[in-house]
């Protein structure tokens, strides 16, 4: 939130703004917050509101500026404040109802004094936990030897339990907890650091992962980040990896004559299609129409789907993982339809791992464009981000596609000059979903 929010921001007060930490807070009846002005990280500041309770008021701020009169704000959902926290004085009066939820964004000037010191808030990266009791750590741990002299010297170390964050590459990710001491950790983060060497790559991690779920098998060479809570702290900095993500094409998915029911299904529920909406509410993100009951056509692509996945995930690089659903819809674009850049998998999907696509449209084609287009991702100071684009892939007909959904994609726009709903590009399409 604070990395895309801070250009705007920026661009708001007319400063460069580097983010620094953020949080969010739910107000209970008759909590009040006493006049102050913030700390040195909160040099510019925006108070958003997240939501107000049923029959409550507009969620109220009170400001005084330096040598200016007082100022109230009034929020409703959705609206933000932002301010000078370190220099104006702000504090609330009461609140009349339980659950205010309110959002607090906190930024410093990239060329104020406080830069680059506080940038993160002092933390390695955004996201990265606060550790009060860490104990005192080296900038970078690369070689063994330094990790093992770290580790035995800290007593209440050794006796520590290390959550371990693992992401692999296609986007999966796991936590495992390992004592402090464990020699696999030592392991895993040279799987890292030593990403190009052909002894550490070829070394196979198995770990245990919980009393009932068994293990992890993976290859050293499909470790992309690791992350420890408390850091113990490989320096991500060292490489910025680039993820590599698979893709599966399967030709001639469908028998014909399934094919062709297929086709007569949509035209028969032509009218039931509708807009399709984003999970991120931007509308003018996607352009496209979409019918969630596919009779049985639902059923026939899930088991499909099922039976083909264990074979599909070794080549997508994913590890096995528990099925809890498979999500189905029916997609068209026709004519000035696209669907801009985006990724499946986001916070509020995070348990979708494999989407795919099958294509289908009637012959010969009567539209243009409408490939996908994809973008690698990549890894920066520890920052899943969208990195340049890949390949285009042309819909072809009768061919199913299976791809990471954390990977970066996007419909290209399409053109049909008919515009009739029969000749659009059409689409099966969904996602896997781990269980949770
Ligand atoms: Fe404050
Ligand atoms: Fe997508």
């Amino acid at each position: 939130m604070l990395g895309w929010i801070n250009p705007d921001v920026s661009r708001l007060v007319g400063l460069d703004l580097a983010p620094t930490y953020s949080y969010t807070r739910i107000y209970a009846k008759g909590d009040v917050l006493a006049r102050h002005s913030d700390r040195d990280a909160c040099e510019i500041s925006a108070s958003v509101s997240i939501a107000i309770p049923k029959g409550g008021g507009p969620s109220v701020l009170h400001l005084r500026p330096p040598n200016l009169p007082e100022a109230t704000v009034e929020m409703f959902e959705g609206d933000a404040c932002v301010y000078a926290g370190t220099e104006v004085e702000h504090w609330r009066e009461p609140f009349p109802e339980d659950g205010y939820i309110q959002l607090f964004l906190h930024f410093i000037d990239k060329h104020g004094e406080h830069f680059p010191e506080l940038i993160y808030d002092k933390r390695k990266y955004l996201g990265a936990p606060y550790l009060p009791s860490v104990p005192p750590r080296k900038a970078s741990y690369v070689r063994e030897a330094e990790i093992v002299e770290v580790l035995e010297s800290k007593k209440e170390v050794r006796e520590q339990k290390i959550a371990v964050t693992l992401l692999l590459k296609g986007g999966y990710q796991r936590c495992v907890t390992l004592d402090a001491t464990d020699p696999v950790l030592i392991s895993l983060l040279e799987a890292v650091a030593k990403r190009n060497d052909e002894k550490t790559r070829a070394t196979v991690f198995n770990l245990e992962i919980g009393n009932e779920e068994g293990s992890l098998v993976f290859a050293a060479s499909d470790l992309v980040a690791v992350s420890t809570n408390p850091a113990i702290s490989i320096d991500l900095k060292i490489e910025n990896p680039e993820f590599e993500f698979s893709r599966v094409v399967k030709e001639d998915y469908l028998s014909k004559k399934d094919m062709a029911k297929l086709l007569k299904f949509v035209e028969a529920h032509a009218g039931e299609f509708r807009r399709s909406r984003v999970t991120s509410g931007v509308r003018k993100a996607r352009r496209s129409l979409v019918l969630y009951d596919l009779g049985d056509f639902g059923e026939m692509f899930r088991e499909r789907i099922s039976s083909d996945l264990p074979a599909i995930l070794e080549q997508l690089k994913i590890p096995a993982f528990p099925v809890s659903e498979i999500e189905c819809q029916l997609t068209t674009h026709n004519n000035a339809h696209y669907f801009r850049r985006h990724r499946d998998a986001g916070a509020r999907n995070a348990a979708r791992l494999v989407t795919y696509v099958y294509y289908f449209h009637k012959e010969p084609r009567r539209f243009e464009g409408g490939s996908l287009r994809f973008y690698r991702g990549r890894l920066e100071n520890g920052v899943y981000i969208c990195g340049e684009a890949d390949i285009d892939l042309e819909p072809t007909n009768n061919s199913m596609l299976f791809f990471p959904s954390a990977c970066y994609h996007e419909v290209l726009p399409i053109k049909c000059s008919s515009g009739e709903f029969k000749d659009g590009r059409f689409t099966v399409n969904g996602w896997v979903r781990m269980a949770e």
